[in-house]
């Protein structure tokens, strides 16, 4: 299959929501685009890609991914420039990664032309789904599932492939409270902390709620052994400024990739700020909150976008963040990001395509 050749046949809905919805008050993952993209796996291959309405699919009570979980997928964004253009930031990292999960996880490789050409199809029949308004975007949500109607433990023979699409606004509604977690574990080395399987925001949830039921709105989370070091944030990667450097966890086979994560890097290095990528200890970054050294703690994911802190918990005590400035690299890379991907900036990096 080569870009030119790859066959999407679409049917388009005769019955758009799109006039349904609030485009001035979008609430993060609650309105769904009018059409779905899916390519089936069988016999080795990826076939019948299709653009459909977006609706229920039918299962089997047996599909293998409900039961041992063969389900990764991704998180991306589309955006409009000035022009009514739709944008897309960084797919083909979304795609690269994506691909790592699925070896991870044992499940086929999806060749790039099918997930871009159904990618920049199912943008070009729902584009006027992507909004223009500040701070919201189109969130793209690629993913692969396990579907061989089977119940013995083993690496599935079939799967979907499936791309939808949401305009969304922000994700958390103010900046978010956020506490170290020293029991629970997100992953551990030689497992699948460095995938996006649905497993592992399985496993979050249950930590996750424990710490909403003390008041806080997500868990940072530290590696298994000794809960000493710093990994990341649920749903995003952990950054902070301090004594004028950008600091963050390095990537490693227990943490997420974050595509995000190393724009900012990139820019950071693109401005001349010294940017320190290593194991960053949870005493290294208490002692600069006590100290009140810490510039700034903040949260950087496609969904989250980047996210301030607002306290950072440790061994039940709240640390306050300090506001973030106008002029700080937090808000200067945040609206840096924004110019960028709604095409207001140059894109010296080479990280978007028009659709
Ligand atoms: C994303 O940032 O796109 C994510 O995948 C996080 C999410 C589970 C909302």
């Amino acid at each position: 299959m080569t870009a030119d050749t790859v066959q999407i046949e679409v049917q388009q809905t005769t019955q758009s929501r799109l006039q349904e919805v609030d485009f001035n008050n979008l609430v993060f993952g609650r309105n769904i685009s009018d059409h779905m993209f899916i390519a089936e796996y069988k016999n080795g291959q990826w076939q019948d890609l299709r653009i459909v309405p977006y609706g229920d699919l039918s299962l089997s009570p047996a599909t293998a991914a409900l039961h041992y979980g063969q389900a990764i997928f991704e998180g991306m964004k589309a955006y409009k420039n000035d022009a009514g253009e739709v944008l897309l930031f960084r797919a083909i990292d979304n795609w690269k990664r994506l691909n790592k999960s699925a070896e991870r996880l044992c499940m086929p490789q999806i060749p790039e032309e099918v997930f871009m050409n159904g990618l920049t199809e199912l943008l070009r029949l729902d584009a006027g789904w992507v909004p223009s308004q500040p701070g919201c975007s189109l969130y793209i949500r690629p993913y692969m599932f396990a579907t061989d109607p089977y119940i013995g433990v083993k690496a599935s023979d079939s799967y979907y492939f499936i791309i939808f699409t949401s305009p969304v606004g922000t994700y958390y509604a103010k900046p978010p409270r956020v506490k170290v977690e020293q029991h629970f574990i997100r992953a551990a080395e030689g497992g699948v902390g460095a995938t996006k399987c649905a497993g592992n925001y399985a496993g979050s949830l249950y930590p996750a709620k424990l710490a909403q039921q003390e008041g806080y709105d997500q868990l940072i989370w530290t590696d298994a052994r000794d809960h000493e070091y710093i990994e990341e944030s649920g749903t995003m990667n952990i950054m902070f400024m301090l004594d004028g450097k950008l600091l963050t966890p390095h990537v490693s086979e227990t943490t997420l990739d974050g595509i995000t994560r190393k724009s900012i890097v990139a820019i950071a290095e693109h401005w001349g700020i010294p940017v320190e990528e290593r194991r960053i200890s949870v005493k290294e970054i208490i002692d600069a909150l006590k100290a009140g050294k810490l510039e700034a703690a903040f949260g950087a994911g496609t969904a989250v976008v980047i996210s301030p802190f607002a306290t950072i918990a440790y061994e039940g005590v709240d640390y306050a963040l300090p506001e973030i400035k106008e002029d700080s690299f937090v808000n200067r890379v945040k609206n840096y990001l924004t110019d960028l991907r709604t095409g207001k900036e140059e894109d010296i990096f080479g990280w978007m395509l028009k659709v």
